[in-house]
């Protein structure tokens, strides 16, 4: 008998402690051993809850636990989510966390403090949710150069934008709908901004390329200024909008980002719809592969959260290689990335951009008293610096995300 301990009893602790208990026969088949919740812990009481008789207010009772091998972290932010997973390794004891702001922050110096101990630290239902991601990078996609990754990690955005392409309303709108059906959160800044979607690409990359990726370091481009305006844009180039993570190696340089991009029909990714989340890899061998599935949500969190603790109790007494080295990777400068733009700009400048812009694309969407278009690939600022010169520039989306 395998006994754990569960820090924080909120949404995805709570789903934790539900897979445990549903799945209960099945998962000890898988694991070799039954799999029990010893302690809970959390500042508050749940008397109506039979869980309640596991909770416990003071961490130390479970750190001192010798019969505790493997901690549950689902408690969020770093603080004190960050001392407390650090001081249950060093005490020997495994560690299964959902949280993508302390492993984005965090995660080289913790696995390399499992690495020391010889036990795990695995952060599974830290990006995607239930999507199975990070085991797949670890373990399955070794054998490949990762290309390129391209995912839509953030379900309350991915929400959003759907509504607004099918209803044609304006964000402030499908936000508001989005919070009365609580798909979005009273305060919506680190989905609608794109700093949830930040973590989840650093964390990624970071998996893919062996090295620190500092989250700080990628630029960061929410959907809060995406208009109703720019949904008639996209139909009429038979695209819908979706805010990415993104990241690519080209020529040795990384490149990284989180922002709205453009794609047509025939990208797999433009189907993902509602609060679901895919991620797609592309490896230099395999090609390109896409995980699809629920990002978020109590069930499919905690059945990745478990997935791990299964891993953890399969390998007690093995440390299970992740390559992420504390040594930082860098970022390339956003200004030379290359990407393409759409553009919209007041009618009386249209003659400007044809002039200005080589190769443009131009789209109409039906908005009286504005010019669209598409320009060819060229660096961030180059854009930057062409655009400058419009007194009318109203808005960009970058195009697809191709090479
Ligand atoms: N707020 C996040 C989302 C939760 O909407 O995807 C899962 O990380």
């Amino acid at each position: 008998m395998v006994k754990i301990a569960v820090l924080g009893y909120g949404t995805v602790g709570s789903g934790v402690v539900k897979v445990l208990n549903t799945n209960a026969k099945l998962i000890a088949g898988r694991a070799g051993e039954e799999i029990e919740v010893k302690y809970v812990l959390d500042l508050r009481d749940f008397p109506e809850d039979p869980i309640q008789s596991k909770v416990v207010h003071d961490y130390s009772i479970i750190l001192e636990d010798p019969e505790v091998s493997v901690v549950v972290e689902t408690m969020g932010g770093t603080k004190p989510a960050y001392e407390f997973v650090k001081n249950a390794l060093l005490a020997g004891k495994s560690v299964c966390t959902s949280n993508k702001e302390l492993v984005a922050a965090h995660g080289a110096e913790l696995i390399h403090i499992a690495e020391e101990k010889n036990i795990n630290f695995f952060f599974e239902a830290s990006v995607g949710g239930g999507i199975p991601i990070i085991r797949p990078l670890n373990v399955c996609l070794t054998a490949d150069k990762i290309e390129q990754i391209n995912g839509i990690l953030n379900g309350t955005t991915n929400y959003i934008l759907t509504k607004m392409a099918k209803e044609g309303s304006d964000f402030d709108v499908v936000l508001k709908e989005a919070q009365e059906l609580g798909y979005a959160e009273k305060d919506p800044t680190a989905d609608v901004e794109g700093y949830d979607a930040c973590r989840k690409i650093a964390i990624l990359t970071s998996l893919a390329y062996g090295q620190q990726v500092d989250y700080e370091d990628i630029y960061t481009e929410g959907i809060t200024k995406i208009t109703a305006e720019d949904f008639k844009y996209a139909k009429a180039m038979g695209a819908v909008i979706k805010i990415f993570g993104s990241s690519k190696k080209i020529g040795g340089k990384l490149y990284a980002m989180v922002a709205p991009q453009m794609i047509k029909s025939d990208n797999p990714l433009y189907s993902v719809d509602d609060v679901f989340n895919a991620i797609s890899v592309t490896g230099n061998m395999l090609g390109d592969v896409m995980f699809y599935g629920k990002g978020a949500g109590k069930e499919a969190t905690a059945s990745a959260v478990v997935s791990d603790v299964v891993d953890a109790v399969k390998h007690s007494a093995e440390h299970v290689k992740v390559k992420w080295e504390v040594e930082k990777l860098e970022v390339s400068p956003m200004d030379e990335m290359e990407n393409r733009f759409f553009v919209r700009i007041g009618a009386e400048e249209k003659e400007k951009a044809m002039a200005d812009f080589d190769d443009i694309a131009v789209i109409d969407g039906g908005v009286e008293g504005e010019f669209g278009f598409v320009t060819p690939k060229m660096t961030e600022k180059q854009f930057d610096e062409a655009i400058s010169d419009f007194n009318t520039f109203k808005t960009r989306i970058r195009v697809g995300f191709e090479g």
